[in-house]
C-alpha cells in the first residue's frame, strides 16, 4: 500500500495508511477563464478533523478534466464544496455548508449530507411491516425525519477512492445496525460519488438488509447557483412532474396525488422559485414555502430528467436526473439568518434550495405509494445525477 504525504490545502495534511491514496499529483491550476486548458483528473484525501468520540474524518478533493472541483467528507458522506464555472468560466462554490467539521457537527440542517435510513418523514414515527409495528425515533414534533436523531448524516462512513476512465470519486460505506433509530434489520449501504468529465456529480446508492426494512436514501445538498451571493428566489426552476403529494400541518402526505395544473405547484414550465412563493395557496402558506414531494413523470425505473434549474446572473444550469419516482423540492424556508456558513456568509431566508430525489415521504404508511421496503436477498440500487452547464 502506497503511503503519500498529501498536499495541505488550509488544513493539516496527514499521512494516510490503508485508506490512502491514489494520486499525489498536484491539481492542475484552473483559474478564472482558463477553462480551455484541460485540468488533470485528480483525487486526493486529507484529514478534516475528528468527532468528539475521536473518530477521524477525512475529506476527498476531486477534480475532473474540465477543472470542476468537489470536496466530500466522510462525516455524513457530505459534499462540503462543489465548484463549477459560470458563463465566464469563473469557478464558484454552489453548495451551502461550513468551513470546518465542528460547525457541521454542532448544527447543520443536513447541508450536503446523505440522508437515511429514510429520507423525509414517517408519520408519528411508526409503521407496520409484515404484521409487526415498529417505533422509530421522533425528531420532528411527533414525526420521524431524515432517519431520526442520529441519521446517516451524522455518522462517519468508511471510504475508498474511485478512479474511472471518465470520472474520479469516492465510495462510502456504512453498516446501520439492527434496531438503529428503531429500524429493523442490519442495513449495509454504500454511496459512491463520482465527478465525471461530463460535468456531473453522479451519486450511486446500493444497500442490502438481513430483515425487511424501509429504505429511502437521498442527497440533501443546498444549492445556490449564484455561488452564494444572494437568495435563490430568482433561480428558474422546471420540474418534470405533473402531480405532487399534498401534506398536512406536520408535513406528512395526505395520501392524495393531485395534478399540479392550475396551482402554484406547477413548475412544468420554467418559473422563478420566488414568483409565487408568497401565494395564498394553503399548501405553501402553511409550510412557509415549498417543502413538498413532486411525483415525477416517468414510465419506469430508468434514469429520467427530474428538474432543471437556471440562474440568470451566472448563466449556470443544473439538471437533475434520477431513477427515483419523486423529488422533494425544499425552498430553504427554515434558513433564517442564524447560520453563518462558508467564508462568513450569513445564510438568510431561502439562501439555498434542495432537490432531494427520493420515494415519497411516509410511504411505509401509504400502501398506495410505490413501496420502500427492502427485503433480504434483494438489492436496493438507485442513482441520481446533477449535471452542470451554462447558458
Ligand atoms: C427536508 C424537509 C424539510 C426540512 C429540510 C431540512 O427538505 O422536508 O422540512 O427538514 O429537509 O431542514
Amino acid at each position: 500500500m502506497r503511503m503519500k504525504r498529501l498536499r495541505s490545502i488550509g488544513w493539516t495534511a496527514v499521512v494516510l495508511g490503508t485508506a490512502a491514496l491514489l494520486c499525489s499529483c498536484r491539481t492542475a491550476g484552473l483559474g478564472a477563464g482558463t477553462r480551455e486548458a484541460k485540468a488533470k483528473m485528480d483525487v486526493t484525501v486529507e484529514s478534516f478533523g475528528q468527532t468528539a468520540d475521536g473518530q477521524q474524518v477525512r475529506i476527498y478533493h476531486l477534480t475532473n478534466s474540465n477543472g470542476l472541483k468537489a470536496g466530500i467528507m466522510t462525516y455524513g458522506a457530505t459534499v462540503v464544496s462543489l465548484e463549477v464555472p459560470d458563463k465566464n468560466g469563473q469557478l464558484g462554490d454552489i453548495v451551502l455548508g461550513y468551513d470546518n467539521l465542528q460547525a457541521y457537527i454542532r448544527n447543520s440542517p443536513y447541508f450536503g449530507t446523505i440522508v437515511g435510513r429514510y429520507g423525509n418523514r414517517i408519520g408519528k414515527g411508526k409503521f407496520t411491516l409484515d404484521g409487526t409495528e415498529y417505533t422509530l425515533a421522533t425528531n420532528n414534533g411527533e414525526n420521524h425525519l431524515h432517519g431520526g436523531l442520529k441519521g446517516f448524516d451524522k455518522v462517519v462512513w468508511t471510504d475508498e477512492p474511485v478512479r474511472r476512465s471518465d470520472a474520479v470519486g469516492v465510495k462510502f460505506g456504512y453498516v446501520s445496525k439492527d434496531g438503529e433509530e428503531g429500524y429493523p434489520g442490519t442495513l449495509k449501504g454504500t454511496v459512491t460519488y463520482l465527478l465525471t468529465n461530463k460535468n456531473e456529480l453522479r451519486i450511486e446508492y446500493v444497500a442490502t438488509t438481513d430483515k425487511p426494512t424501509p429504505v429511502n436514501l437521498t442527497h440533501h445538498g443546498y444549492w445556490n447557483l449564484t455561488g452564494g451571493r444572494r437568495d435563490i428566489l430568482e433561480h428558474v426552476l422546471t420540474l418534470n412532474a405533473g402531480k405532487f403529494t399534498p401534506v398536512d400541518k406536520g408535513l406528512i402526505p395526505t395520501g392524495e396525488l393531485p395534478a399540479v395544473k392550475g396551482t402554484v405547484m406547477d413548475f412544468t414550465r420554467p418559473t422563478a422559485i420566488g414568483a409565487r412563493i408568497e401565494s395564498d395557496f394553503e399548501q405553501i402558506k402553511s409550510g412557509g414555502g415549498y417543502d413538498h414531494n413532486w411525483v415525477l413523470n416517468k414510465g419506469g425505473k430508468d434514469m429520467t430528467l427530474a428538474a432543471r434549474v437556471y440562474e440568470p446572473t451566472s448563466g449556470r444550469v443544473m439538471e437533475v436526473f434520477t431513477k427515483e419516482p419523486g423529488v422533494q423540492f425544499y425552498s430553504g424556508n427554515f434558513l433564517d439568518g442564524t447560520i453563518t456558513g462558508k467564508g462568513g456568509t450569513i445564510y438568510q431566508h431561502r439562501w439555498g434550495f434542495c432537490l432531494e430525489t427520493q420515494h415519497y415521504p411516509d410511504s411505509p404508511n401509504k400502501p398506495q405509494f410505490p413501496t420502500t421496503i427492502l427485503r433480504p436477498g434483494r438489492k436496493y440500487e438507485t442513482a441520481t445525477v446533477y449535471r452542470f452547464s451554462v447558458k
